[in-house]
C-alpha cells in the first residue's frame, strides 16, 4: 500500500466520511480517512494524488470547528472541499464568503452545470443531487470560477482560479445523488490524473509479503469464528506462512446447525490449515445457567470465550502473533475525534481484549480495508460463498436469539426452526436481498392441537431484515408462499414448536436482534 496512488481523505465528522473512501476505494483508487489534523509533512511521504475534505456538523465560524493546516493546499495535488470542506477552503484560501443559507438546505436539489470541463464531464446538464448544509459559500468570482448551480446555491460546484482547489456544495458520495460517481470519478482521474491502481489480487501480492515479513519464522495464532472477517484474514495469513498459522475455533455451544463442519471442511480438510477446534458448550453453557439478561449473556460469553481461547492458546507453543479481522470502519471509528460516546444500545462483545491479556503481539491484515474489498479479496482466494457472502451473525450467537435462560434442549429447537428459516429463504433465492434471516425462540408457550390432542408448547419468530449496513432495517416483505411453507415446515419437522409468527418491525424502533 506504500507505493500505491493514495488519496487523503481528511475527516470533519460527516456522517458519509466513509462513504467517500468507498467510493474512492471503488474507482480503484487507494485512500485512507484521517483527521484533519494531520500534518502536510506526512502526506508528502505518501504517492500523493489529492485530498479531499470531508462534510462535516460545524458551521466554520464556530469557535471550535475542525481545521485543517493551510499547507494541505499548498501540498502540489488537486484539493476536492465537499460542503464544509468547501467552506474551510473558502475561508482559508480566501475568496469565498461563507453565510448561513436562509433556510437549512437539506435533500434534493437540481443542479444545473455552467461548465462541464474537468469535474463534471459526462453529467447531464441538470441532474439530482443531493444537499445537506447550513452555512453556503458565496464565491468571489475573482478567485472561483462557478461550474455548476441551483436554484438556492450559486456556488454549488466551484474551481479556484489559481490553485487546483475544488468545492462542491453537494453530495457527490450519496447514491441520491445519481451521477455523484462520475463526479468523484472526474476528480480521481481527469483532476488527480490516478490510474487506478488499487486492485484486490495485488493487495492480496502485498499483505503477503508484508505478513512474511513482520512474522520471521514465528508461528501465528488466529481465531477463527467462521464468520467473514476471520475466515479471510485466515485464508490470507495462510497463503503467506503456510503451516507455521494455527487456527482456533471454539465451538461455544451457540452456534447455527452445520458452522462447526463447515469450518473443519474448508480449513482442516480443503486448506490443510492447522486448525484446533475446541468443544467448549459445557463451559459456556454452565456459565450462562439461568441468565436472561441479554447483557449479563453477552458479558458472560466474552469472558468464557477469553478463557477457553486462553487456555487453548497456552497448549500451542512458540506463537509470538495474533492475527485478527478487523476492518478499516472499526479503526476510522475507534478513532474518530467526532463520534463522541454515543450512547450503548448492546455492548458488541467479540475477541476484543485478547491480545493485550496474552502478551502477543496483533496482525491485523484487513485493517485498511472495507467489507466489500474483503468479500472480494475472500473470493480471490478461493473461499466458496456460503463463506464470503455468509449473513452477519452475532459474536453471543444463538444466546441473543434464544430469549430467557438458554439451556441445550431449548438451543436444539431454535438450531433446527434457524435451518429451515435459512434454507427456504435461501431455496427461493431471496437471500441476496436481505441482510439478516433467521429464527427467534420466544419465552412462552402457546395452546395448539396436533392430531386428536391439546398441545403446550414453544412459538417461534421469523426475522428477515433488508438494510444496507445494520444501523437502520426493515423488515422484509416475504411472499406468502415461502412464509407458508417456513411455517409449516417448522411446526411439522421440529418438535416442540407449535406456532410461528412474522416479526414485522423496522430498525428503529426495534433492533435486528430481539436482545
Ligand atoms: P441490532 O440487534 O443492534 O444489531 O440491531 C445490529 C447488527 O449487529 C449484530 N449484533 C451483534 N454482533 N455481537 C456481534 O458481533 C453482538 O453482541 C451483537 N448484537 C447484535 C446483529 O446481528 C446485526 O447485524
Amino acid at each position: 500500500m506504500a507505493d500505491n496512488e493514495f488519496v487523503a481523505i481528511l475527516d470533519f465528522g460527516s456522517q458519509y466520511t466513509q462513504l467517500i473512501a468507498r467510493r474512492v476505494r471503488e474507482a480503484d483508487v487507494y485512500c485512507e480517512v484521517l483527521p484533519p489534523t494531520v500534518r502536510p509533512d506526512e502526506l508528502r511521504k505518501r504517492n500523493l494524488k489529492g485530498v479531499i475534505l470531508s462534510g462535516g456538523p460545524a458551521s466554520v465560524y464556530e469557535p471550535r470547528s475542525p481545521r485543517c493546516e493551510r499547507g494541505i493546499f499548498d501540498l502540489g495535488v488537486p484539493v476536492l472541499g465537499i460542503c464544509y470542506g468547501l467552506q474551510l477552503a473558502g475561508l482559508l484560501l480566501g475568496g469565498g464568503r461563507v453565510r448561513p443559507a436562509r433556510e437549512r438546505e437539506y435533500g434534493p436539489a437540481e443542479l444545473t452545470v455552467r461548465e462541464a470541463e474537468d469535474l463534471l464531464v459526462g453529467v447531464p446538464r441538470t441532474t439530482r443531487v443531493w444537499m445537506s448544509h447550513g452555512d453556503k459559500v458565496e464565491a468571489d468570482r475573482k478567485s472561483f470560477r462557478i461550474l455548476a448551480s441551483t436554484p438556492n446555491c450559486a456556488a454549488a460546484a466551484v474551481r479556484h482560479r489559481e490553485r487546483p482547489f475544488y468545492g462542491v456544495q453537494f453530495h457527490p458520495e450519496v447514491h441520491h445523488t445519481p451521477h455523484g460517481a462520475r463526479v468523484l470519478g472526474n476528480f480521481l482521474r481527469r483532476v488527480c490524473r490516478c490510474r487506478g491502481d488499487w486492485k484486490i489480487g495485488s493487495v492480496i501480492d502485498r499483505s503477503v509479503k508484508e505478513i512474511r515479513s513482520a512474522t520471521g519464522n514465528d508461528r501465528v495464532l488466529c481465531a477463527l469464528s467462521g464468520g467473514v472477517d476471520s475466515s479471510v484474514a485466515a485464508a490470507l495469513v495462510h497463503r503467506a506462512i503456510g503451516d507455521r498459522l494455527v487456527c482456533v475455533f471454539v465451538d461455544n455451544g451457540l452456534l447455527r446447525k452445520g458452522e462447526r463442519d463447515q469450518v473443519r471442511r474448508e480449513f482442516q480438510i480443503q486448506r490443510h490449515v492447522t486448525t484446533r477446534i475446541v468443544d467448549a458448550s459445557r463451559e459456556f453453557l454452565r456459565a450462562l445457567n439461568g441468565v436472561s439478561d441479554p447483557e449479563r449473556k453477552r458479558k458472560i460469553i466474552g469472558h468464557t470465550f477469553i478463557d477457553v481461547f486462553q487456555a487453548e492458546a497456552r497448549k500451542i507453543r512458540r506463537v509470538k502473533f495474533l492475527a485478527q479481522g478487523t476492518l478499516y470502519p472499526d479503526v476510522i471509528e475507534s478513532r474518530s475525534a467526532f463520534g463522541g460516546p454515543s450512547a450503548k444500545i448492546k455492548t458488541h462483545h467479540n475477541v476484543g481484549g485478547l491480545p493485550a491479556k496474552l502478551g502477543f503481539t496483533l496482525i491485523e491484515p484487513l485493517r485498511f480495508l472495507f467489507k466489500d474489498e474483503v468479500r472480494r479479496m475472500g473470493r480471490e482466494l478461493g473461499l466458496p460463498s456460503e463463506i464470503v457472502d455468509r449473513q452477519p451473525f452475532p459474536g453471543p450467537g444463538l444466546a441473543v436469539r434464544l430469549l430467557g435462560p438458554v439451556d441445550r434442549t431449548r438451543l436444539d429447537v431454535l438450531r433446527d426452526a434457524d435451518e429451515i428459516v435459512r434454507g427456504e429463504i435461501e431455496r427461493a433465492g431471496l437471500h441476496r436481498r436481505l441482510w439478516q434471516y433467521f429464527a427467534v425462540l420466544l419465552p412462552v408457550s402457546t395452546v395448539g392441537v396436533m392430531g386428536d390432542g391439546r398441545t403446550y408448547d414453544n412459538v417461534v419468530a421469523v426475522r428477515a431484515v433488508e438494510s444496507v449496513d445494520g444501523m437502520t432495517a426493515d423488515w422484509a416483505r416475504l411472499p406468502y408462499e415461502v412464509l407458508a411453507g417456513i411455517s409449516s415446515r417448522i411446526v411439522n419437522e421440529v418438535k416442540g414448536v407449535n406456532r410461528v409468527t412474522m416479526d414485522i418491525s423496522s430498525k428503529p424502533p426495534a433492533t435486528i436482534e430481539w436482545e
